[in-house]
């Protein structure tokens, strides 16, 4: 018998195409429509035996940026301990399946952190394959949403991938098809927005929000490859929100419409800000243009859509 010393995994990070938030439920959470796009801007999750405890789940976690510099200080941000979302995703696998070797996970991160690119549910994702395979637990993909949707909101798309329509809180996954090669680009902060403190004012600013809706437009676009119709069709009702607490953002938009991007929003609840470009040379375009407004730190250009979470 072979023994598995170390499990290696990929996972994508991801973009919202469409975010309809409903009013807020009895549970403090909100009904969504959501449209998750996965796009090439990839963290790795490495999965090794630890000895220094002797019950199963996560014993340790380290990270390093995988960016070739650009996200040193978003690593600052990432937690070390039981608080991240990758240990808690080890430690329910191993409470599920009964595993009783303890893990040692290693993050290297190229997904920025805290921006609404959903990287720390990125890397929870690839911690459930990884561990998965690593201790020969024998769940398959679809056995995998149910502790993935337990451990937050974006943690199960990670693990299909693609393009797919989320509702419920969004945990609740219908692939979609997307015949288009997008490219996006994508405008980093300094310093994060808080996701619940998004939601909260998401709530002032409408306390009569509907029921959330998908578009049909934006599926039909995607569904023919037309990224000029998807650029058209892209919301995010969390934008006005997300200005409201950060104003300066707006700039970071207009930048990108000035340079002819086919579309301009915030990406989940932000700060980080995304645009769709007619092609890649027009994506490094747009990206040189970006840069240029006051609160754009750094910006990264990805394509979509790609694969969720692969063990390499
Ligand atoms: O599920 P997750 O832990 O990722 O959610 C983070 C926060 O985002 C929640 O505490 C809640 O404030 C907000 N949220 C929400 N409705 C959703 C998803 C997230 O209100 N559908």
């Amino acid at each position: 018998m072979t023994t598995t010393t170390a499990v290696t995994v990929r996972v994508p990070a991801k973009v919202n195409l469409q975010l309809a938030v409903g009013p807020a439920r009895e549970d403090g959470y909100h009904d969504l429509v959501n449209v998750f796009h996965a796009v090439a801007l990839f963290d790795e999750v490495t999965v090794t035996g630890a000895r220094t405890r002797a019950t199963g789940g996560a014993a340790g976690l380290t990270a390093e940026d995988a960016s070739g510099g650009g996200l040193a200080s978003h690593l600052a941000r990432v937690p070390l301990d039981s608080s991240n979302l990758a240990w808690r995703a080890a430690d329910l696998l191993a409470r599920e399946t009964g595993a009783q070797t303890p893990v040692h996970l290693h993050l290297r991160k190229a997904i920025p952190v805290a921006g609404g690119m959903a990287g720390g549910s990125a890397d929870a994702a690839a911690a459930l394959v990884a561990c998965n395979a690593f201790w020969g637990s024998g769940l398959d993909r679809a056995a995998l949403l149910d502790p993935a949707a337990r451990l937050g909101s974006d943690v199960a798309f990670p693990l299909i991938g693609g393009t797919a329509v989320g509702t419920g809180r969004g945990e609740v996954l219908n692939p979609a098809r997307c015949s288009a090669r997008l490219h996006w680009v994508f405008a980093l902060s300094e310093g994060g927005l808080s996701t619940p403190e998004v939601f909260a004012a998401y709530d002032r600013l409408r306390p009569d929000a509907p029921e959330p809706q998908g578009d049909p437009a934006l599926m039909a676009a995607l569904a023919e490859g037309d990224a000029r119709a998807v650029g058209a069709a892209l919301s995010n009702d969390l934008q006005p929100a997300a200005l409201a607490l950060r104003p300066v953002l707006a700039e970071t938009l207009e930048a990108g419409r000035a340079a002819g991007a086919l579309g301009a929003f915030v990406s989940g609840s932000g700060p980080t800000c995304a645009f769709l470009a007619e092609s890649a040379e027009h994506a490094e375009h747009v990206a040189a243009a970006v840069r240029t407004a006051p609160d754009c730190a750094e910006t990264v250009t990805a394509h979509g859509e790609v694969p969720g979470a692969t063990v390499l």
